[in-house]
C-alpha cells in the first residue's frame, strides 16, 4: 500500500519530532514517519480493528524504534512528550470536534499537521478562531481527488484570516497551483449548475456569494 497523500503529510514531518498520528486506521503513516527518521511515534485509534491492523503492518518496525499503539478517542491519551500531530483523512467537522475535546494540549503543540476530508474551510476559521497560524500548507491530487493538508500551531496575537482565507487557504492562494485553480473551477460549475435550479432565497443567497468569491479568486490565478 501507497498514499501520495500520507506521503506528502509525511514531507511536514522532521527527524526531531515526537509524533502522533491521531486516526492511524492502517498505521501507514507511522511507517513515512519512520522513514523521516522519527524514533519515536504514537499511533492512536478509537476502534481496535484499525489499530490491530496497524500493529500488524507495522510489526517489522517494533525492535527499530519506540511505537507505542494506543486505543483512545482523538487526543485524550496523547503521551506527554508528543510534540507534533496529524490528524487526518477524517471530516472537517469530525477534527474540529476532536481539537476541541483537548484544546489546551492541541495549543501546546510545535505543529499540528491536518488533513479534513470535508468542510475545510470550517477547520481554518476554527484555527484562526482560536489563535493558531497556519504554518505551511499543500493540495495535492490522488486517484481523482484533491486533497489539502494544513500545518499549524498555536501562537499568541495571531491576525484573524479572511473569509477568503479560511475558504481557499492563505498559503496555498499565494501561489495558485493547476490543482488549486481545478479544485475551485469545479465547484464554480458545480454551483452555477444548482444556481438554475428553484431555491430558497437563503441558499441561493449563500450560493450566489461563494460564486462570487470563486470567479474573484479564479480571476486572479
Ligand atoms: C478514514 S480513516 C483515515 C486513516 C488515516 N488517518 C488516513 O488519513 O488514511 C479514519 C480513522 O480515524 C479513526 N477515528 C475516528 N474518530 C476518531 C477519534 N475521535 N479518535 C481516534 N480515532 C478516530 C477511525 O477509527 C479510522 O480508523
Amino acid at each position: 500500500m501507497d498514499s501520495k497523500r500520507l506521503k506528502l503529510v509525511s514531507s511536514f514531518l522532521r527527524e526531531d519530532d515526537v509524533f502522533a498520528d491521531v486516526g492511524c486506521d492502517h498505521g501507514l503513516l507511522g511507517q513515512y514517519a519512520y522513514e523521516k527518521g522519527i524514533r519515536k511515534i504514537q499511533l492512536i485509534d478509537n476502534k481496535e480493528g484499525p489499530l490491530s491492523q496497524a500493529k500488524a503492518n507495522l510489526a517489522p518496525l517494533i525492535d527499530k524504534c519506540t511505537i507505542t499503539f494506543t486505543l483512545a478517542d482523538g487526543l485524550s491519551s496523547l503521551m506527554p512528550d508528543i510534540n507534533v500531530i496529524a490528524i487526518c483523512g477524517i471530516g472537517g467537522n469530525l477534527l474540529v470536534e476532536i481539537l476541541e475535546r483537548d484544546l489546551e494540549k492541541a495549543k501546546s503543540l510545535a505543529r499540528l499537521i491536518l488533513q479534513p476530508n470535508t468542510h475545510i474551510p470550517n477547520v481554518r476559521a476554527f484555527l484562526s478562531h482560536q489563535g493558531f497560524v497556519i504554518l505551511d500548507e499543500a493540495i495535492i491530487k490522488e486517484k481523482r481527488k484533491i486533497y489539502e493538508i494544513i500545518v499549524a500551531r498555536f501562537q499568541d496575537f495571531t491576525p484573524k484570516l479572511s473569509v477568503e482565507d479560511c475558504y481557499f487557504g492563505p498559503i496555498l492562494r499565494l501561489k495558485p497551483s493547476p490543482v488549486f485553480v481545478e479544485k475551485h473551477r469545479k465547484r464554480l460549475n458545480q454551483i452555477t449548475k444548482i444556481l438554475n435550479k428553484p431555491l430558497s432565497q437563503k441558499r441561493y443567497h449563500d450560493l450566489n456569494q461563494e460564486k462570487l468569491m470563486l470567479l474573484s479568486e479564479i480571476n486572479r490565478c
